[in-house]
């Protein structure tokens, strides 16, 4: 197995198997330059242990990139547990994982991503205070962070949007994935007045997103070939690869799904074919904002004035990839990767 992203090996790889519970997975640190790796638990089924070992290196190194980029104090890691192919005990199983974060002392923070949810880390939290993403109290930060990711890309979209010489209120916005992040998304977009295509694998789960907001329902296989402006990936990683890019039908991509690229050369050739690519982990920040803030115990004020930065800084991205000739994703990583290099030249 290559365990290697192309900026180099990740920090730490710690393998958790606990037969007890049935916890299996892995924790992967890919930076502490920043400050504690911090990045949210996975909880998915993969074919076997090599894919899911490459999918946590690439999403670690994802929120390396995002944390630095969005101005936190932390550095970037990801935990990825298998789930179980038969029933199985929830609560013993994040229990478990709350130990297993517990035993990294303070290395990497946890919190919510595709398949956990606030019940998840109530669980994690009896083994660890390294969590967060739990419900909090008054004006203090914290809680489910989807709407907040939501909020970023609604925000960058808007700027997408006028970046192409529209307004969202006459855009038609083809979102791929109606779950936390997508439906929260497809509501702000519904409230603008976008026209809205939805497609989940949970064909129900579309169903009742597009009967409440008055949206086309396609097929999951049909979302990436529908016809609008602009694609907001919602759902899982490399779906912008060599077999769809060449057959997209949209004039932007702009989404929270995380990885949406399959490798670096996509970012490429997106712009070859003149299709604005708003890089997955510059927009959908927002999340990770309210998560570090929850953990800071800073307030809610301090995570609108951050996520309010989100839109700012793809414009200033995509103003930079213009100048530059180059896809919006490698000016992006360039970007995050000398935050991360600068922090570790004033730490040496
Ligand atoms: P979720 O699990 O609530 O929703 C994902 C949805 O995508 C599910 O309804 C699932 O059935 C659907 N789906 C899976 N494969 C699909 C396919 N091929 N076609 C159509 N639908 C498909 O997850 P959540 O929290 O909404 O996250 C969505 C994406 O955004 C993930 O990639 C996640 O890593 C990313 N993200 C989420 C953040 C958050 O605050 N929840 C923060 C930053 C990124």
């Amino acid at each position: 197995m290559v365990w290697m992203v192309e900026d180099g090996f990740v920090e730490g790889l710690h393998v958790l198997n606990d037969g007890a519970s049935g916890l299996r997975g892995v924790v992967a640190v890919h930076s502490t330059a920043l400050g504690p790796a911090a990045g949210g638990c996975r909880f998915w089924c993969y074919a076997d242990q090599q894919d899911l070992v490459t999918d946590a290196i690439r999403l670690a190194r994802g929120m390396s990139y995002k944390n630095a980029l969005a101005g936190l104090p932390f550095g970037g890691g990801k935990a990825v547990l298998q789930r179980p192919g038969t029933s199985f005990d929830r609560d013993a199983l994040f229990r478990a994982f709350g130990n297993a974060v517990e035993a990294l002392g303070g290395s990497y923070v946890t919190a919510e991503d595709v398949g956990t949810s606030v019940a998840d880390m109530r669980r994690v939290r009896t083994g660890t205070a390294y969590v967060a993403g739990l419900e909090t109290d008054g004006g203090a930060a914290g809680g489910d962070p989807s709407p907040w990711t939501a909020r970023g890309v609604f925000e960058s979209m808007a700027a997408v949007a006028d970046i192409l010489g529209l307004d969202l209120s006459d855009s038609t916005v083809a979102v791929q994935g109606a779950g936390n992040v997508g439906g929260h998304l497809a509501r702000l977009l519904a409230r603008a007045g976008a026209r809205l295509i939805v497609a989940d694998v949970d064909a129900a789960r579309a169903r009742a997103l597009a009967e409440e907001l008055g949206a086309e329902q396609v097929a999951a296989d049909a979302i990436l070939t529908a016809e609008a402006d602009i694609l907001a990936p919602c759902a899982l990683g490399a779906v912008l690869n060599d077999a769809t890019i060449p057959a997209l039908r949209i004039r932007a991509v702009c989404g929270a799904a995380n990885n949406q690229l399959e490798g670096d050369r996509h970012g490429e050739l997106l712009r070859g074919r003149g299709i604005l690519y708003a890089p997955d982990y510059v927009v959908n920040a927002g999340g990770i904002i309210n998560v570090c803030a929850e953990y800071l115990g800073e307030q809610t004020g301090e995570v609108e004035a951050r996520v309010g930065q989100i839109a700012p800084r793809l414009r200033e991205i995509v103003r930079l990839a213009g100048e530059r000739e180059q896809p919006t994703n490698q000016v992006a990583d360039a970007l995050a990767r000398e935050a991360i290099a600068s922090a570790r030249r004033l730490a040496a």
